[in-house]
């Protein structure tokens, strides 16, 4: 258990990508609301995140509480794909990132950019031969493709376009760190007692039981500063899918599940917004500082929120 969560963060295992959504920073505040037996225990006996992301939240309650077992899920193929490389083969991942990390860094400014484009074709060109069903050797070099493209791309973020290419242009950095050692080895040991899933986060019901703490991260709501149409997403998740996902909370609160759901908070933009204060209504909501890089007009005027709902107080 923790009396400092943030400097708790630095351990390892912590994400070894960075994501959009990524929430580190939320950390601290997400802890705090932990079930009281939770926090008394350090135990958690089963942990279910349909929407895993880079698995910050996964990761820091591995580093600081005993999790007997865990699931987790994404639709994201590639990240899927990631986790089950370092479940199953992180030796052979970090060699082939060690190598590629040695190469790379030698090289010149101008002559890493080149690594970085031809490594990047070369991970779009692949789309159409992985076998995204079947655990695969291929695999593990697309992995530490993935991970080399995270770790050089501009602004670090693992971002495909519609048709599921990588499309990020090279970042500048001085001396990055491919090949996280420590990190990938003690994230392989944390999913050791780990089910990874891609599939959408509907068919996680069927391993959320009585007692089974569920943490939910969807994409935000995207901003809809200047009209009332919602139904947009750059990641594909409509009001329709946010109105889904309230039905699945309902239904796993009624299963006896300890719920928390993070998201962004549309009262940042617009005070009369109570999309979720709707959706959750009866639940515990509430409002907390969030440090989050959003440029807009909003994000200079004030403090940014972030919505956190749970259905249980203690
Ligand atoms: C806000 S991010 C989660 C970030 C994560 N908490 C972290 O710390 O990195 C939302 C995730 O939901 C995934 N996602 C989008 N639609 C989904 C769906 N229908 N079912 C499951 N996962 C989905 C995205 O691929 C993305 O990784």
């Amino acid at each position: 258990m923790s009396n400092n969560p943030l400097t708790k963060d630095s351990k390892i295992p912590r994400p070894f990508l960075k994501w959009a959504g990524g929430k580190r920073q939320l950390l601290f505040e997400l802890e705090k609301r932990l079930p009281h037996s939770i926090l008394e225990s350090g135990i958690i006996d089963r942990y279910v995140e349909p929407f895993v992301g880079g698995g910050a939240m996964f990761f820091y309650l591995e580093n600081n509480y005993q999790v007997k077992k865990s699931i987790l899920m994404d639709v994201n193929v590639e990240l899927i794909m990631t986790y089950r490389v370092i479940q199953n083969d992180s030796k052979h991942l970090i060699s082939i990132l060690k190598d590629i990390e040695d190469k790379h860094l030698q090289k010149s400014e101008e002559d890493r950019k080149k690594n970085y484009y031809s490594i990047r074709d070369e991970f779009n060109t692949q789309l159409d031969e992985i076998d995204y069903l079947h655990y695969d050797h291929d695999w593990i070099q697309r992995a530490a493709h993935l991970i080399f493209l995270n770790k050089t791309c501009f602004n670090g973020l693992f971002r495909l376009n519609s048709k599921g290419e990588f499309n990020v242009p090279f970042g500048r950095y001085q001396n990055p760190t491919i090949c996280d050692e420590p990190n990938l080895k003690s994230a392989h040991d944390s999913l050791k007692k780990t089910e990874l899933l891609c599939t959408d986060f509907t068919q996680s019901q069927q391993f959320i039981d009585e007692g089974t703490l569920v943490y939910l991260d969807p994409p935000y709501r995207p901003l809809n500063n200047t009209s009332h149409f919602t139904g947009y997403s750059r990641d594909g998740f409509t009001d329709d899918d946010q109105k889904k996902l309230a039905e699945f909370y309902k239904k796993m609160d009624k299963k006896g599940a300890q719920l928390i759901l993070s998201n962004s908070d549309p009262k940042n933009h617009d005070q009369k917004d109570d999309f979720f204060d709707k959706l959750y209504y009866g639940y515990n909501i509430e409002r907390v500082p969030a440090k989050r890089n959003i440029n807009s007009k909003t994000s200079r005027r004030g403090e940014i929120k972030e919505l956190i709902i749970r259905n249980y107080s203690y």
